[in-house]
């Protein structure tokens, strides 16, 4: 049981946000000071519980805010007036060089982002009704993939009824359809019934697309064709998962009603995908961007495996992108269906970032040696398939139809590296 569990007293379960700023300031310090603790509270204690501790911490920062003067014999209290700078002028780690609270600063940045991924759903600060848990059942195509194996995990974590859709590599209790086989579609939708089908299987190898137009197009067009059709036969609805590629890169970040103009076979057979599920009206299309997660190999991960084997790498530093964490991709995708949205939404990370500096951030969050990273260009690389320079995604109308915020660079790696322990 990790140490900052076993430190938790029971009272804390009646804790009242209405007490005294001098209790809060006793509450903060006995959870050891970082945000990031609560994270991991987040997989071991109840959610009201969390939520109690989440709710005293913000009636402390207001508390803080608000005595600053007179609690400057606090060391938290210093820290308060510190951080109210620090929020208006700088980041923590430019503010940090000139503080001696630096420390204080940096835990108490972590908590109030963390705080803000709560009350913003980016972490699960509200546990799901009664009526989402018993009436929603997903079929997840794509489970065995990056994204199919976090929506799993996200709807086990709420209670909602999930079955794996996989094709070649089987998962436990898991359902194997091949997307290119209509009446084996036709067969899985009839017998599982779900209310939801969420389609993340593709042909996702880029340049392999341009390798192998067919297949790209008989995969991800084509089959698409097939689970959409056959969810219509059984009004089961769709989200059908697309990408960022469906862009030609020029004027990024795009929202939702830019017009697409995909510039390699992968981006032109999604495209096609998109086009066949919104030839139903119920169906919502979801685009992503660049995922990561801690199962399977992706940029984050060979970024992480690289700099811990000392190996230095080349990154290019002109594809602008906005890298999307599956974990809180997954939870927005689930609650897309729980609120029975239609149409095209961006589910991506809502900040834009060149893959360079997104390689130095994971050094951070993740420490490890930024140095071994070189900058490159995508011309240098010879890519088979080109590339979109600039295929960043605006999550505003996700943001607000899912009334949840997305999370940015920071924040993702940060709840990669938390789920990842
Ligand atoms: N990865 C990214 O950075 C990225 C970016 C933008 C958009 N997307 C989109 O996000 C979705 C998920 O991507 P991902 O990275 O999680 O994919 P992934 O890890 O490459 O996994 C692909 C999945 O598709 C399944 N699949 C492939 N061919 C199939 C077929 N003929 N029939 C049934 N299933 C088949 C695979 O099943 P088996 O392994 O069992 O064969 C696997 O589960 C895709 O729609 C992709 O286009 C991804």
């Amino acid at each position: 049981m990790p140490e900052a569990q076993k430190k938790m007293p029971i009272p804390w379960l009646k804790y009242d946000v209405g007490h005294s700023p001098q209790m809060h300031l006793d509450v903060f310090s006995s959870v050891t000071g970082t945000g990031m603790v609560f994270a991991h509270w987040r997989f071991m204690c109840s959610q009201a519980f969390l939520f109690n501790v989440m709710r005293a911490s913000i009636s402390l920062f207001a508390a803080l805010e608000r005595e600053k003067e007179r609690t400057t014999d606090v060391e938290c209290g210093r820290t308060g007036a510190a951080y109210a700078d620090v929020r208006q002028t700088s980041t923590p780690e430019s503010y940090a060089g000139r503080s001696r609270n630096r420390v204080h600063i940096a835990r108490l940045f972590a908590l109030e982002t963390f705080i803000r991924c709560c009350e913003s759903g980016a972490y699960d600060a509200s546990p799901p009704s009664q009526d989402q848990k018993r009436t929603m059942k997903v079929l997840i195509t794509g489970a065995s993939g990056l994204l199919g194996s976090a929506l799993l995990r996200e709807a086990s974590k709420q209670g909602t009824t999930s079955v794996a859709a996989y094709n070649s590599r089987p998962l436990h209790g898991g359902l194997q359809m091949d997307i290119t086989q209509h009446e084996q579609v036709r067969a899985a939708i009839n017998d599982v019934a779900p209310d939801y089908v969420i389609h993340a299987a593709a042909f996702t190898n880029v340049d392999a697309c341009e390798v192998e137009p067919r297949r790209a197009w008989d995969i991800n067009a084509l089959g698409t064709k097939h689970v959409v059709d056959a969810c219509n036969e059984q009004s089961v609805k769709v989200v059908y998962i697309s990408t960022d590629f469906v862009f030609d890169g020029e004027n990024g970040p795009y929202s939702e009603d830019h017009p697409t103009h995909p510039i390699n076979v992968y981006g032109e057979s999604k495209l096609a995908g998109e086009r066949f599920t919104l030839a139903h009206s119920g169906n919502a299309v979801a685009r992503v961007c660049v995922l990561y997660g801690p199962d399977h190999p992706n940029f984050v991960t060979w970024v992480i495996d690289s700099l811990r084997a000392n190996a230095p790498i080349n990154v290019v530093n002109d594809q602008y992108n906005t890298p999307t964490y599956v974990g809180n991709c997954a939870r927005a995708l689930l609650r897309m269906c729980e609120l029975g949205l239609t149409g095209v939404y961006h589910v991506s990370g809502r900040e834009q970032v060149n893959r360079y500096d997104f390689a130095c951030a994971i050094a951070d969050v993740f420490g490890l040696n930024e140095k071994l990273i070189n900058t490159t260009t995508t011309d240098t690389l010879r890519q088979r398939a080109r590339r979109p320079m600039n295929s960043s995604l605006s999550v505003e109308k996700a943001e607000r139809a899912l009334k949840m915020r997305l999370a940015n660079v920071r924040e993702g790696l940060t709840l990669l590296r938390d789920e990842w322990r």
